[in-house]
């Protein structure tokens, strides 16, 4: 008789998660990646923030938000007096996807099924961490959170319930102030991500 085969194993701790997401196959995009960028941080923090998956300077570097938009979240995490210490920073997918376009590569968004997948390791992520609240950065990130799919406009600055059972606070993604074309837009934007960052830090103390 065939043996079964063999289960993933459990990791066991978040260093041996970190390890098997390094080798992670459960989706197509580990193919054209460079590699896994898996969270930075505390992993005792009390609060954890979730983007929606690492750009072309955080597939080079393997380090989630190093490239522009981590330079808008650094700049609104220091204003809301988030110190580094108290934060757990990942993506809802942990590799790079994108369409080559000459010598460039332009982001594309992870579709539903590569959410799902990478799921797995952002539930080991929250079960080791055990955030006491965790901030959505944009639509994949509340998603992936809370299995919710609807737009972000009507939900931006509310806490919901995440499938993994805690608070899960909705904001907006750095990179759409980015694409925004208008400055006072700009603004007005990264207020509001400023201010639900300054919410959390309230949260968390
Ligand atoms: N955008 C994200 O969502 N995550 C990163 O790590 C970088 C850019």
């Amino acid at each position: 008789r065939a043996a079964m085969p063999a289960a993933p194993d459990l990791p066991e701790t978040l260093e041996q998660a970190e390890a098997a997401a390094a080798q992670c196959r459960r989706c197509n995009l580990c193919e054209a990646a460079t590699q896994t960028v898996w969270g930075r941080g505390a992993p005792d923090a009390a609060l954890m923030i979730v983007g929606e998956q690492p750009g072309d300077h955080e597939d080079l570097a393997g380090v989630p938000f190093v490239g522009p938009a981590g330079q808008v979240l650094h700049r609104a995490m220091a204003e809301a007096r988030l110190a580094t210490d108290q934060v757990w920073l990942t993506n809802a997918v942990k590799h790079f996807k994108f369409a080559p376009r000459g010598k460039q590569r332009m982001h594309k968004s992870p579709d539903g099924p590569e959410i799902a997948q990478c799921r797995w390791w952002l539930g080991l992520e929250l079960a080791f961490i055990k955030p006491r609240l965790t901030v959505a950065l944009g639509a994949t990130a509340a998603a992936a959170l809370t299995g919710d799919t609807s737009p972000l406009a009507a939900r931006r600055g509310a806490i919901e319930t995440g499938l993994h059972g805690g608070p899960v606070l909705i904001a907006w993604h750095p990179s759409y102030i980015l694409r925004l074309p208008h400055v006072a837009d700009k603004d007005r934007v990264y207020s509001e991500l400023l201010h639900d960052l300054q919410h959390a830090h309230q949260l968390i103390q």
